[in-house]
């Protein structure tokens, strides 16, 4: 979810303001995301280099979260959806912790659709974690070095219990990563448009899903063979 402080800017208004109509765009997607069917929806919202930001910005940033946690709340259980968080979210202040313990704990009997949020997210600290706790498990031999393959991977990674990508979105003309699920992309179709995120509403979607749609997923594969 990239462009909000341009958004912003564009309009002469504070980075702030971007954010919270980036909120708006958040809303809009989730439903339409869970309207649709979709099963797994996880957005971007925080990284581990965020924190680079001025002090004051990543202040806002976190009370906003609040904010939407507790007024969204509602809207996600409306919609049967399982709310859930990747990241080093320890690390998080103390509030926007206890409210995310209270709308994952109220959520988790939901059975539509599972949104997560990447929340002080890096993939490499996620890589890092999970080498580090493989390590552990090889050092005392409750796992041998044999053994370690890309299942045994998988399940120390923060996505454990979720699917492959399938598709990767993301806004405001950047072409990059960004440190995004970088184990867990290796085959998803990527999306970019020049839409800044607060401007990314249903039809942006739209749009993304009818692009994915006609992409010919090989997996390595030829065409012909997919065909046959
Ligand atoms: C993305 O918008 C929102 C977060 C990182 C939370 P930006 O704040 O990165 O907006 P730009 O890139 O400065 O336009
Ligand atoms: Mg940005």
């Amino acid at each position: 979810m990239d462009g909000n402080g341009r958004w912003a800017k564009q309009r002469g208004k504070q980075r702030i303001f971007g954010h919270s109509n980036g909120v708006k765009s958040v809303r809009e997607v989730v439903e339409e995301c869970a309207r649709l069917g979709i099963e797994y929806l996880t957005l971007f919202a925080f990284s581990t280099e965020n924190w680079s930001r001025p002090e004051d910005e990543v202040n806002v940033l976190m009370k906003l979260l609040v904010t939407s946690l507790k007024k969204e709340f509602k809207k996600l259980a409306e919609n049967n959806i399982v709310l859930k968080t990747i990241g080093n979210t320890a690390a998080l202040p103390e509030v926007v912790q206890k409210e995310l313990a209270f709308v994952i704990e109220k959520t988790k009997n939901n059975s539509g659709m599972n949104l997560t949020l990447a929340l002080n997210y890096g993939a490499r600290e996620e890589i890092t974690q999970a080498f580090r706790s493989l390590a552990v498990k090889v050092k005392n031999s409750i796992i041998s070095p044999e053994k370690v393959d890309q299942s045994v991977i998988n399940e120390h990674l923060y996505t454990r219990n979720m699917p492959e990508v399938d598709l990767l979105i993301r806004s405001s003309g950047e072409k990059r990563i960004s440190n995004f699920l970088l184990w867990q992309i290796a085959y998803a179709e990527l999306y970019f448009t020049k839409v800044l995120w607060p401007d990314f509403r249903k039809e942006e979607l739209h749009n993304a899903l009818l692009n994915y749609e006609n992409r010919e997923r090989r997996f390595g594969k030829t065409s012909e063979q997919l065909n046959a």
